[in-house]
This record gives structure tokens, sequence and C-alpha cells, in this order.
């Protein structure tokens, strides 16, 4: 079994980098993929660079070439809704481009026209493990259920309020759906979880900077633990 580990940002990679025994780190479209074992497992470890094209790039590449059977996507988001706040985990259940619209046509806000979903459903077992896993490694709350993605840093309340009222989700983030995506097409398995680093809100980029490292730190222990379990 060989797991993709897809990050955005250097910031995120850098735990998980320092732990892994590597054996060998490939170029593919600008990215370094990192082979080698975290947790005594098969990984294949890889920055992604921010935004959806990036990350369904680099999720193809791990599927095609390095022949991945399960992805895991962890990094920071931004919290939507009040009661969650920096430092809280949120593990996805399922994931929306939130950013798509071709309501013109009929199709709801996030259908990819004649696509045969709009909300792609993370691994049933993966989301069980991850939960374990934040029940052991992190002292911060966890939610579990839906993550919105799109190439959009949220930092506005009237944008927080919309997606919260046309989706419901948990947290908004820039590539998680379009991994879903991809994952979806090929039949893998995958997983996200994000730690949350900002409310998405007026400050949203001040937050993130202040509360970055404490998140990637949350995400970096959960993946770890989670492996450990697999
Ligand atoms: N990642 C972390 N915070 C975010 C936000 N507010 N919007 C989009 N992606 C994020």
């Amino acid at each position: 079994m060989t797991l993709g580990i897809i990050v955005a940002m250097t910031e995120e990679l850098e735990i998980i980098h320092q732990e892994m025994k590597k054996e060998k780190t490939e170029v593919r479209a600008n990215m370094e993929f990192h082979i080698g074992e975290l947790s005594g497992k098969r990984v294949v470890a890889v920055i992604c660079g921010i935004g959806k094209v990036n990350a369904a790039v680099c999720t193809q590449i791990l599927i095609s070439e390095f022949n991945v059977d399960k992805v895991v996507n962890v990094g920071i988001a931004g919290g939507i809704g009040k009661d969650i706040v920096p430092g809280d985990i949120v593990v996805a259940e399922n994931l929306v481009q939130h950013d798509v619209d071709a309501t013109s046509f009929g199709d709801e806000y996030g259908q990819v026209p004649r696509l045969d979903t709009f909300d792609f459903k993370c691994d049933k077992e993966l989301v069980e493990l991850a939960k374990k896993a934040c029940e052991s490694a992190t002292n911060h709350k966890t939610y579990v259920g839906r993550i919105l993605t799109g190439d959009q840093f949220i930092a506005c309340p009237d944008k927080l309020s919309w997606l919260d009222s046309q989706f419901g989700g948990l947290a908004c983030e820039m590539e998680g759906g379009s991994i879903a995506h991809v994952c979806h097409l090929n039949k893998i398995p995958f997983i996200v979880i994000r730690s949350i680093s900002d409310n998405a809100n007026t400050g949203a980029h001040m937050d993130f900077e202040k509360f970055k490292y404490i998140a990637v730190e949350n995400s970096s222990n959960i993946l770890k633990t989670m492996m450990n379990n697999m």
C-alpha cells in the first residue's frame, strides 16, 4: 500500500518532511515528489502549490505515475461558523467546489455540468481512522462534515454567509475539493483533514499568519497517528 500525501504549502510539509525516511525525490510538473516511509508506511509526499489546478495536476500524477493506492490531504483551512476557532480540526466527510457556477443551465452551485456528483465523499474507513487519530493526537475540538473548496481566500463576512447558507460547510480551503474530484474520477479512496487557521472573516489573512504553525502541527500529528493505526 502506498499513500499519497498532499499539502499545498511548504510550511505544511515541514514536520512530515523532517520525520520521513526519504529514499528519493522526483520532479514532475515542477513539483517535488518525496518517496519514502513515514510511520513505517510507504508514502509519496508532495507540496502541490496553492489552488485547485495545482492540486488536481498533483493528484493525477500521484495516481498515474506513482501508483498511490490512497490519497490524504492535510493542511490548514478557514473555519465557517462562530463555534469553530483557530486550532480546531475539521475532518472532511465530503467536499464541494464552491466556486463552480453553471446555474444558467439549471445546475446547482458547485455542480460541474454533466458530472455524476457535486459532493465528493471521502473514504469511510479513512474518516474513521482520522476521527480516532484526532481523539488521541490533539486536545482541540474535532468537527466532521463538509469542506468547501474554491480558488479564493475567503476573508469577507458576506461571502462567508453566502457559503454557509448555500452549502452549510464547516471549513473553506483551496485544494481539497479538486483532489476529491480527481480521486473520484480515478476511483481512489481519499481523505482531507484540515486544522483551522482563521475564521475566513475580516482579518483572516492576519489570523492565518498567526495560527498557521499551530494548525500545521495539529494536522501533521493527526496524520502520523492515523498512519500508525493503518
Ligand atoms: N486556508 C486557510 N484559510 C483560508 C481561507 N480563509 N480561505 C481559503 N483558504 C484558506
